[in-house]
């Protein structure tokens, strides 16, 4: 995409969403926002494309993204020991955005955004060092408006557990606004108190689990998570592990 096709709105800010980009058809809007990196974005600026060419999923996985789902990318610059609990913590966001259409979504350790035992959205958080600053892109997906027959297997969608389309700009707004309050939040010093709401909603913590990590699988119980959100797994030898990126099947 061209500088010249974007529908652009942005304007400088540090809040959420106070720069905002709008795309129609773009390859990945985490890329899109990798690129206003390298122009010296400010904390805060948002990208949402229509639909994505080349979606990303954690672990190099790829992202369905046809049109009617909710794709977006958020820059934060947070301090470098931060970065992976706030992308953990931000799944809060897109759950508690979800509650005035009267749905309690769940969270899969770490970013999957649960309805019932189907995956609805998820978050990739990339990291990029640019001037000695760390910039934390956090990309969402949300399967909103998205027929069950385009989705990969095991995801649903807003459009088929609601069985009508939602406004996808009003969930986005939903989100941006949520995503502001928790920034504020944990950069209060609150990160204690939204690990408890992500405790509360991750549906992870107390279950059998197969853990697949760069370093082998581990099964057993995920018991607990330590105060910088790794998942702390007790082993079927009694041993326990701190998982810190894996992909995790609920198996009980
Ligand atoms: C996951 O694997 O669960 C994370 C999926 C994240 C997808 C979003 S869509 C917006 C942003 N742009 C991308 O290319 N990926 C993220």
């Amino acid at each position: 995409m061209t500088a010249a096709s974007m529908a652009m709105d942005v304007k400088r800010g540090t809040r959420v969403g106070e720069a905002l980009m709008r795309l129609g058809a773009t390859d990945s809007t985490n890329e899109r926002l990798r690129e206003m990196v390298e122009q010296g974005a400010a904390e805060g600026t948002v990208v949402v494309a229509e639909s994505q060419s080349q979606g990303r999923g954690r672990h190099g996985r790829s992202w369905a993204s046809p049109r009617g789902g909710l794709y977006l990318s958020v820059l934060l610059k947070p301090k470098p020991e931060e970065a992976s609990l706030l992308t953990l913590l931000s799944g809060i966001a897109p759950a508690r955005a979800l509650t005035p259409l009267g749905l309690k979504a769940h969270l899969k350790w770490p970013n999957d955004l649960m309805l019932g035992r189907a995956k609805l959205g998820g978050i990739l958080g990339e990291a990029i060092l640019r001037r000695k600053e760390l910039h934390l892109i956090l990309g969402f997906g949300l399967n909103a408006n998205v027929p069950r027959a385009k989705l990969p297997e095991g995801a649903t969608s807003l459009l088929q557990i609601l069985g009508r389309k939602v406004d996808v700009e009003e969930l986005m707004q939903g989100i941006l606004a949520q995503l502001e309050t928790l920034f504020s939040t944990f950069k209060a010093g609150g990160a204690e108190e939204l690990l408890r709401e992500y405790r509360i909603l991750c549906t992870t913590l107390g279950r059998k689990v197969e853990v697949r990590t760069a370093s082998g699988n581990i099964r057993g119980a995920a018991v607990d998570l330590t105060p910088h959100g790794l998942l702390v797994v007790e082993d079927d030898r009694g041993r326990r592990h701190e998982v810190a990126d894996a992909t995790v099947r609920h198996v009980a």
